[in-house]
């Protein structure tokens, strides 16, 4: 990393990130669970740090290593991430990037669910809490930048400044995740920058960790031009 003994325009900037999928619990040996690598969270964690952000960084279980100089707090779901953010509050910058279970099974199973003979489970499933939405709630404990992602595979652009406007955050990463982009789980992504304020940037097939380093710039950017 070039950047690493570089500028650090976000020292004394707490960031907190979510990363990774999270497995939501049908039984002890079965799960539900979002397809994320954590590879773009985990970038734009490390690129944060690289500028000079004091990071905390919320997983979902993942097979990455841990980035350098970054605070990880591993969960296995939605409600633990929510926790796990929750306790990691103030902070200046939040950047959702996990990809979380819209929703779990509502009475996870104590025993292995078996086959015995009367056809399959039917499971009942219970929404899981909004990360993104509830820390983007206005009050004094809200992060002053809250940055979402937001995965879509058609109408990206319109999708996301929809969902920006729903989540109630200041940025969206709009993900193009079309399969021919090969996005998941590969190392490079296709994303537009969508601001409340300003026009739309569009990073087209860049490698993940470039992503993660044109984010936390656009952020240090942010804070340097006086609007925290
Ligand atoms: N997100 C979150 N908590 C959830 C669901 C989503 O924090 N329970 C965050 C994601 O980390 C991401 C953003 O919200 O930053 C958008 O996620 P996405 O799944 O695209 O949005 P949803 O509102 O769940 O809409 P959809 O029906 O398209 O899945
Ligand atoms: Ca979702």
């Amino acid at each position: 990393f070039a950047s690493r003994d570089g500028p650090k325009p976000l020292a004394g900037r707490h960031a907190l990130v979510t990363s990774g999928p999270t497995h939501e619990p049908i039984d002890p040996v079965r799960y539900i669970a979002n397809r994320s690598s954590g590879k773009q969270g985990h970038a734009v964690a490390a690129a944060l740090a690289d500028l000079g952000a004091r990071v905390t960084l919320v997983s979902g279980p993942v097979t990455l290593p841990d980035p350098a100089g970054v605070r990880v707090v591993k969960v296995e779901t939605a409600r633990q991430m929510l926790d796990a953010c929750a306790a990691a509050l103030p902070a200046d910058i939040f950047v959702a990037a996990a990809a979380v279970a819209d929703w779990r099974v509502a009475a996870e199973a104590g025993q292995k669910l078996k086959k015995d003979g009367s056809g399959p489970p039917t499971l009942v499933m219970a929404e899981n809490p909004d990360i993104l939405a509830s820390l983007s709630i206005p009050g004094p404990q809200r992060p002053g930048l809250v940055v979402g992602f937001a995965a879509e595979t058609n109408d990206v652009l319109a999708y996301a400044r929809a969902k920006l406007a729903r989540k109630g955050c200041d940025w969206i990463v709009a993900n193009d995740v079309s399969p021919a982009t090969g996005t998941f789980g590969g190392d490079r992504n296709s994303v537009h920058l969508i601001r409340l304020h300003g026009d739309p940037q569009s990073w087209p097939d860049l490698p993940k960790a470039e992503v993660g380093r044109r984010l936390a710039a656009a952020i240090a950017d942010h804070f340097a031009s006086g609007k925290s």
